[in-house]
């Protein structure tokens, strides 16, 4: 029997309470506009107006734990109006409890619709399916919006601003994999098929257009390999150029071989805006478009699908760094901050990127990997000092 804890974390006229006592959570009904609460024996009292928003956090893996903790703190500072069902997946998943994706966290994420979760550690080779890749299936989670915009200036680029979308249910990742063995070689050959499918692609490419006007972008640009995989990315290309041929008078549309983008994408990063392509394709040049505003610390990522919509980092458990208390936080606490966009708090949304902001360029706190000294908790703390320092 798996016990999830409960987290809640609440803003009551500027006072916040938050319990984290392990028993069941007893998440309150986002449509309710003012309520008492009792959760985990803390009374929790929401002033009128305020909406509070069941939600699934998942610590994970490597240094999953340590960067959620310092964004969980930063969002409770914020007053974000998260009630959190904690809960397990990937190998600490499989420590507790026998499993990558725990039942109790494939129901918590039902019912809430809404995660915020650390990177799983996925084994390399054999072992059990990325269970990052079985939550995008099992929440139709098709498009994952990884933007990419200059934080800090002095890097190897400035005014960097992209927006990546990635197909991120079809292609290559459907794991029809299989080998055939020869003689005394069980492994001689490897066959893989990647899936697409019209409707996949339509989904998709109308996702990226809706965005690009929502944000009022610049334009579209469908990356393929169309010249090679001519029938599994040939179907995208072709779908896409009939949906841009829809969207012709509202956003202009461009197309690019992903050899090529990627080149293109050192030389000149700016002639790009928003860039929609497959799954394998997205996963590669998303850490790409990464290493273009620092590296893969500052990069969030949104899982957006039918059935929920799942806010992480692009990067991953990086064991190489695990237990240390220096991994960047960032990237998790701007996929936060994209988080709050997703449910309307756009107002929580950019206090918290203001406050980055000044955090990184003014105080000049940086963690290692952007070449300054603060340990994970240390750059949470400075932002939770801008946030209080701008509301008094
Ligand atoms: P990684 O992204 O974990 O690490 C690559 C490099 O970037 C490492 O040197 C690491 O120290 C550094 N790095 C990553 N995040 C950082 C941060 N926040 N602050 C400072 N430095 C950071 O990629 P890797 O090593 O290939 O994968 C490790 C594990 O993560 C694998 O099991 C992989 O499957 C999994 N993974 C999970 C993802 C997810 O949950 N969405 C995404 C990517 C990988
Ligand atoms: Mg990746």
């Amino acid at each position: 029997m798996i016990r999830s804890s409960c987290r809640v974390s609440l803003t009551l006229r500027g006072n916040r309470t938050r319990s984290h006592d392990g028993s069941e959570p007893r998440t309150p009904n986002p449509e309710l506009s003012f309520l008492r609460l009792k959760t985990c024996n803390t009374k929790i009292v929401q002033s009128a107006g305020e909406k509070v928003i069941p939600a699934t956090l998942i610590p994970g893996d490597g240094i999953g734990p340590e960067i959620v903790d310092a964004v969980v703190m930063v969002l409770d500072s914020l007053g974000a109006p998260f009630a959190w069902e904690e809960h397990k997946a990937g190998m600490a998943g499989v420590e507790a409890h026998g499993d990558p994706l725990p039942q109790p966290t494939l129901d918590s994420i039902r019912r809430t619709r809404l995660a915020l979760k650390g990177p799983l550690t996925t084994p390399v080779g054999g072992g059990y399916r990325s269970s990052n890749v079985r939550l995008r299936e099992e929440f139709h989670l098709y498009a994952n919006v990884r933007p990419a915009r200059s934080l800090t200036p002095g890097g190897r680029y400035e005014n960097i601003d992209l927006v990546l979308v990635r197909e991120n249910t079809e292609g290559l990742y459907v794991g029809f994999e299989h080998y055939i063995p020869i003689g005394d070689d069980p492994h001689a050959v490897a066959i893989g098929s990647g899936v697409n499918t019209r409707v996949g692609c339509r989904r998709i490419v109308e996702f990226a257009f809706e965005y690009a006007i929502r944000n009022r972008r610049k334009k579209v640009t469908v990356v393929h390999k169309a010249n090679i995989l001519k029938a599994l990315t040939g179907l995208f290309l072709e779908t896409a150029r009939d949906v841009g041929k829809v969207y012709e008078s509202k956003m202009p549309m461009e197309e690019r071989i992903v050899d090529a983008c990627a080149m293109q994408l050192v030389l000149n990063p700016w002639q790009f805006d928003v860039i929609v392509t497959t799954n394998l394709f997205g996963d590669i040049l998303s850490d790409e478009i990464a290493g273009l505003v620092g590296g893969l610390g500052m990069a969030p990522a949104a899982n957006i699908g039918i059935d929920a919509a799942i806010f992480e980092a692009v990067h991953g458990s990086a064991p190489d760094i695990a237990g240390k208390g220096i991994a960047n936080p960032l990237a998790v606490m701007l996929a936060a901050a994209m988080m709050l966009d997703h449910v309307a708090r756009n107002d929580l949304a950019d206090r918290m990127r203001k406050a980055i902001d000044l955090t990184l360029n003014e105080d000049k706190i940086r963690t290692g990997d952007l070449g300054g000294t603060a340990s994970t908790k240390e750059f949470a703390q400075a932002v939770i000092n801008r946030l209080n320092r701008a509301e008094s």
